[in-house]
């Protein structure tokens, strides 16, 4: 199932990230795809801020410190795997963090084959011809398919406020 959904602004992806925060659990795994700048980073800022991570300002692309981890009320490891290539991002050792007690946020996922393809939580970001517009698809692999029913509810109960 895949839930399409639209942003005019920063702060409302913001927004979004922060109902998907609020509905993740201790193991999940959040893939991020899309092309440089659409927006990435940006609703991280909303899915840490969700996970109860006080301050929005400090989540940045972590490019050069290859893992940044946050403390909310569950640990959170944001990766970003732009400058990697295939072994490096095996001698990551981003296993250990996708099977720890936190949730693993992955920029650039689409690098990362195998199970990761199968079991996570999909979110895409695209440009649309309008400045400061994105289009934004969710898609539950696997297990997260139930997840992704249940952001479904929040989402289009939010939204119709
Ligand atoms: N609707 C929108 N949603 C998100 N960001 C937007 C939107 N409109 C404009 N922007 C701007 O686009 C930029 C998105 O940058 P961001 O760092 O989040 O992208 P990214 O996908 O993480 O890029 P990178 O691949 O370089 O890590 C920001 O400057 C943000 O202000
Ligand atoms: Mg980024």
């Amino acid at each position: 199932m895949k839930i399409k959904l639209s942003s005019n602004s920063p702060s409302e992806t913001i927004k979004i990230g922060e109902k998907i925060g609020r509905n993740l659990n201790k193991g999940d795994i959040i893939g991020l795809t899309g092309k440089l700048g659409a927006g990435k980073t940006t609703i991280i800022q909303g899915i840490t801020h969700g996970l109860g991570v006080e301050s929005k300002q400090y989540v940045r692309s972590p490019s050069f410190v290859l893992i940044h981890q946050y403390e909310g009320r569950l640990p959170i490891y944001h990766m970003d795997l732009y400058r990697l290539k295939g072994k490096e991002i095996t001698e990551l050792g981003y296993e250990e963090y996708i099977f720890g007690n936190g949730v693993c946020i992955i920029e650039w996922a689409e690098k990362i084959d195998g199970f990761l393809r199968k079991e996570w939580l999909h979110i895409n970001l695209e440009y649309l011809p309008e400045d400061n517009k994105r289009k934004i698809t969710l898609e539950g692999k696997g297990k997260y398919e139930k997840v992704i029913g249940r952001f479904k509810i929040r989402l289009s109960k939010k939204e119709s406020n």
